[in-house]
């Protein structure tokens, strides 16, 4: 008894003194994705300029090289790995997807086992039932030290890959309460469509597909329904993040706002106006939206405070973003860079908790 009981006060105070390479100046960042050997070869889509698919799937998959060098080379002090788009978001079988959650899990907590003083990791899930995500999402927060989830938009399913599951409607409810008990983030990243939305919807202009403009669009709307469908009003202390600049959220507000409130009286359940949401709920990433007037613009909308800095590696570059991040202070006070830098994410993430 006494014996089990010094056990558990070990693994507890080890899942909570957290032990990370703070040199108080470098970034963290954490919209970085990573994958295993088996699912990077499936990752197609465009490299950047300069750079070859192999290349990519090859970052995609290694860890403690390439990744590394320029992460001391940069200045990153601290990286969280997420499974690359759509993982778990493109099963649509519910036990295949809950059981390979599972593996990637473990394999991911594994691999960074040697080195979390540099890696961290947000937990992959399978969408299909609220609760067995929820149970999931528990066991890699207390018992792997994960620091919240990324989930891939919606869940596919269905027999033929055609039902889109989105996590604004009430059955989820169950997953929200375990995220607000862990006190976790959850981020929010695009992922390519299903089929026939490929086809309907960008079969007519290639190059559409993906970054440019498809992930934006589709991830935006599923936010909106967050919003629109009262998630935020049932859990007031939620933390969601959505990368790219807010996949353009934060740029439209006003238009948003003004014909939201004109759908209230016709029975939208949202208690307050979507931007009041990013003051409480919503945070943005730079990942991959190195776009220095845009950040100056959302800064006067949502306030700096919701905004973190993140590279999205290794879909831009990691020179890139930090090169850029450590430009912005001729537009940034000193105080107001580290927080977009690192003060924020070590609060929403609980780095020092
Ligand atoms: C901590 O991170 C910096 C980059 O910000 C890197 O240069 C340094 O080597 C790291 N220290 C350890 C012990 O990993
Ligand atoms: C962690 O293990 C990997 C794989 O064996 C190895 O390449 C890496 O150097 C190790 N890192 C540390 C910090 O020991
Ligand atoms: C979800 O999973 C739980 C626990 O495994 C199970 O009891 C429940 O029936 C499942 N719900 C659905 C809709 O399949
Ligand atoms: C979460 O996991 C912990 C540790 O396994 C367990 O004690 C706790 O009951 C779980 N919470 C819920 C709500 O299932
Ligand atoms: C949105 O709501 C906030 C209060 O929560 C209010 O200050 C603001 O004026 C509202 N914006 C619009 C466009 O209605």
């Amino acid at each position: 008894m006494r014996r089990f009981f010094l056990l558990a006060l070990t693994v507890a105070s080890f899942v909570h003194a957290r032990v990370w390479n703070d040199t108080g100046v470098g970034t963290i960042v954490f919209e970085e994705a990573w994958s295993t050997p088996e699912i990077a070869v499936t990752v197609g889509g465009a490299p950047a300029l300069g750079k070859t698919i192999e290349e990519l799937q090859a970052n995609l998959v290694d860890v403690h090289n390439h990744r590394l060098a320029l992460m001391d080379e940069f200045g990153v002090d601290f990286m969280v790995l997420s499974c690359v788009q759509p993982c778990i978001q493109g099963i649509s079988d519910p036990e295949t997807a809950a059981a390979m959650a599972v593996d990637l899990n473990n394999n991911l907590a594994d691999l960074i086992s040697n080195n979390t003083l540099r890696f961290g990791a947000f937990a992959a899930l399978a969408m299909h039932n609220a609760s067995v995500a929820a149970q999931e999402l528990n066991r890699t927060v207390t018992e792997l030290g994960f620091l919240g989830a990324l989930l891939n938009d919606y869940q596919q399913s269905g027999p033929n890959d055609d039902t889109l599951l989105y996590y604004d409607q009430p059955e989820y409810d169950e997953f929200w309460q375990m995220v607000t008990d862990l006190d976790v983030p959850v981020y929010f990243h695009p992922r390519t469509n299903v089929e026939p939305i490929l086809s309907l919807v960008y079969g007519h202009g290639f190059g559409l597909e993906g970054p440019a403009q498809e992930f934006a669009a589709t991830l935006s709307t599923h936010i909106l329904g967050l919003c629109t469908n009262g998630v935020f009003d049932r859990f007031p202390t939620l933390k969601i993040i959505v990368g790219h600049l807010g996949e353009r959220l934060p740029s439209d507000l006003f238009r948003t706002d003004e014909q939201l409130l004109r759908q209230v009286p016709l029975g939208i359940p949202m208690q307050r106006n979507a931007s009041s949401y990013w003051l409480t709920n919503l945070y943005e990433t730079t990942a991959g939206n190195f776009a220095t007037p845009l950040l100056q613009f959302h800064k006067s909308q949502i306030g700096l405070d919701r905004i973190m800095h993140s590279i999205d590696y290794p879909f831009a570059l990691i020179s890139e973003g930090q090169e850029w991040v450590n430009s912005l202070g001729d537009v940034l006070t000193r105080e107001e860079l580290l927080e977009l830098k690192r003060g924020t994410a070590i609060r929403v993430l609980k780095l020092d908790d």
